[in-house]
């Protein structure tokens, strides 16, 4: 496939930013998105210009770094996938494709397609964990009973990998369903209980004085989330707001 590649370049945080047109040639449909970005790296340093900078780790959905916009949407135009997983051969030849970095405030860009996500971070500091004894007299997990639904929907809370695409895709920059993602992860569960109230409280706080924006219920978040992560959740962490505000 040949292909033109309108990639944002940007050399740093200060720096205005613009989008450069890339051809590129004898795309395979099986590379994965990020192996045709890895050729045209390849090219660029061979002509002795810049690469593009993109952040990537794992190539296989779970670290969740690989994140960008690719044709306005988050993670491009496959569902559930992430970048690293997206394939060629959901393009045609001779497509156009626009890669953009997340936009957002509270996502300020390093470089080119690489964002601050240093926010995400903060907020799990401020009670994205259990405090545990782990002197050699821990409890066995299997020896408290833990009713199925509540296991199960814990585990799929805790498959979010802190991307950013629902922050990205949401109208008002909001952070929510990653918010409670983490705190329904804990909130289903014995464990999570103990710290429950100071929890959902800290977290939330740490959101605000983040920058990311409200919820209004448009759902783009739970459409892009490449994990499927359910809105139900940020019902839930509502739920948990109120009864630790008033406990509080
Ligand atoms: S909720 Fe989904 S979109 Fe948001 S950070 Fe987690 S995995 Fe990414
Ligand atoms: S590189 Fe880890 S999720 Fe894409």
């Amino acid at each position: 496939m040949n292909l033109t590649l309108k990639i944002w370049r940007q050399k740093g945080a200060n720096d205005k930013g613009k989008i450069v047109d890339y051809p590129i040639t004898e795309v395979s449909p099986d590379m994965s998105f990020l192996e045709m970005l890895d050729v045209l790296n390849q090219e660029l340093i061979e002509k002795g210009e810049e690469p593009v900078a993109f952040d990537h780790d794992c190539r296989e959905g779970i670290c969740g770094s690989c994140s960008m916009f690719v044709n306005g949407q988050a993670h491009g135009p496959d569902s559930m996938v992430t970048v690293c997983q997206l394939h060629m051969r959901s393009f045609k030849d001779g497509d156009t494709i626009f890669i953009e970095p997340w936009r957002a405030t509270a996502f300020p860009v390093i470089k080119d397609l690489i964002v601050d996500r240093s926010a995400f971070d903060r907020i799990q500091q401020a009670g994205g964990f259990i405090s545990v004894n782990t002197s050699g007299n821990t409890q066995d997990a299997n020896a408290i009973p833990i009713d199925k639904h509540d296991a199960d929907t814990a585990f799929d809370a805790a498959t979010c990998i802190g991307c950013g695409a629902c922050v990205a895709s949401c109208k008002n920059s909001s952070a929510m369903l990653f918010v409670s993602a983490k705190v329904s992860q804990f909130a289903l569960l014995p464990q999570g209980k103990v710290e429950a109230t100071d929890r959902v409280l800290n977290m939330v706080k740490q959101m605000d004085d983040e920058g990311f924006g409200n919820c209004t219920n448009t759902g783009a978040c739970e459409v892009e989330c490449p994990k499927g992560i359910s809105l139900e959740n940020i019902a839930r962490m509502n739920r948990e707001y109120l009864s630790a505000s008033l406990k509080g």
